[in-house]
């Protein structure tokens, strides 16, 4: 944002220096505040990082002089240190700290990365790329991470049908998290499967490892063959049923994102667990997370006289899930692969017939963060190739 009025005059008064903006606004901020985020190469370095100690500087420091400058610059002096800092009216109005400039760029940021609830509907137009296509294109590789960043989900075809590529796939934007399942794994049907995953019985829609903390927050898997009969694969946005399970009642919202549940994973060689709520809120108090796996949830610990309102949500969140109005469904064949934001969107698939035909799939997880931090460099690659 750029500053939209120049500054008309500063006044320095016990613990802050106020700005008066030639709009009329008038901004406050603490001495400590400033002398904290002084510019100055002596407290931070080029690449960004501080170079002070916060904990240092003297908390009752105070301008011992200041002086504004062409309306556009406000120079000043320290009482407590030798030291001078120079700030620009537009950092300073980049940084204004009342409660209604904060909210507003919470705003910006969140509009910068935008989340788009759906349900059904998104069969009609799915988040779609092309392997050849974002592997050599900044921007079909930009495109298509905005989709996953924006529907926490989408397809990519024509991955070759090879064992690892799923890995590949991850390589242009990320990095392989490694689980005890190994860096990849394969998704078919075994005798004496560790996770039911590796049968060919139906899966309701779920998020995976929810008994790991840190939960991999993606999930890819690529088809290398597909055969068998059934086994169509569904995807529900978890953020769209949570926002309309809180319209229906918000005291089921309250109970699933209050209450702890335990998740486990347990063999001889492992025993994994993590207590968490199902719905999970940000610091704004905001969603940012369903953990929902019906065959790793432990017996519920609430209390007797809370047990049924508790069921009564957990039941309901688990038919809206259920209800084929939030299914996305397709049939992957060889060289689909699909993606999804595992704290977001569930996946599931409907029983297969393993004896008329194969199905055989490769998984791997990955972290949300990587994703995120390609999609900013990109973004601001291809907007700086397009001026
Ligand atoms: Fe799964």
């Amino acid at each position: 944002m750029s500053a939209q009025t120049p500054i008309e005059k500063i006044v320095e008064t016990p613990g802050n220096l106020v700005v008066h903006w030639e709009n009329g606004e008038i901004s406050k901020y603490p001495y400590l505040y400033l002398r904290d985020n002084c510019p100055s190469p002596s407290t931070i370095h080029s690449n960004g990082q501080k170079l002070i100690e916060t904990s240092c500087i003297n908390a009752a420091i105070s301008a011992q002089n200041s002086e504004l400058r062409n309306g556009t610059e406000v120079l000043i002096n320290w009482d407590t240190e030798d030291h001078t800092s120079l700030f620009s009216a537009q950092w300073l109005f980049d940084h204004r700290l009342s409660k209604a400039a904060i909210a507003e760029r919470r705003q910006q940021h969140m509009a910068h990365e935008p989340v788009e609830l759906w349900n059904a509907t998104l069969n009609q137009h799915l988040p779609v790329g092309d392997y050849g296509a974002i592997s050599v294109s900044d921007e079909a590789l930009c495109s298509w991470l905005a989709n996953v960043s924006r529907y926490g989900f989408a397809v990519l075809r024509n991955v070759p049908a090879e064992l690892g590529m799923v890995s590949k796939v991850v390589e242009l934007f990320g990095y392989v998290r490694e689980t005890n399942y190994g860096k990849l794994f394969d998704v078919k049907t075994t005798v004496n499967p560790n996770n039911l995953a590796f049968t060919s019985l139906g899966l309701s829609a779920h998020t995976d490892n929810p008994y790991r903390n840190p939960t991999p927050t993606l999930q890819l898997l690529h088809c290398l063959q597909s055969s068998a009969v059934g086994g169509n694969s569904v995807v529900v946005d978890g953020f769209k049923v949570i926002a309309d399970l809180k319209a229906y009642s918000p005291q089921m919202f309250r109970l699933l994102s209050t209450t702890p549940v335990t998740f486990r994973f347990e063999n001889q060689d492992q025993w994994i667990e993590r207590t968490d709520t199902i719905i999970g809120l940000d610091v704004f108090g905001e969603v940012n997370a369903i953990r929902f796996n019906n065959r790793s949830v432990q017996a519920f610990e609430v209390d007797e006289d809370n047990m049924p309102a508790f069921y009564a949500a957990y039941q309901q969140l688990a038919k809206m899930i259920d209800d084929e109005r939030y299914f996305v469904q397709f049939k992957m064949e060889a060289t689909d692969l699909f993606i999804v934001d595992n704290e977001r969107v569930m996946h599931g698939r409907s029983a297969y017939d393993g004896s008329a035909g194969e199905r055989f799939l490769q998984g791997t997880y990955a972290d949300r963060d990587g994703l995120l931090s390609k999609l900013c460099v990109l973004k601001r690659k291809v907007i700086s190739q397009l001026v």
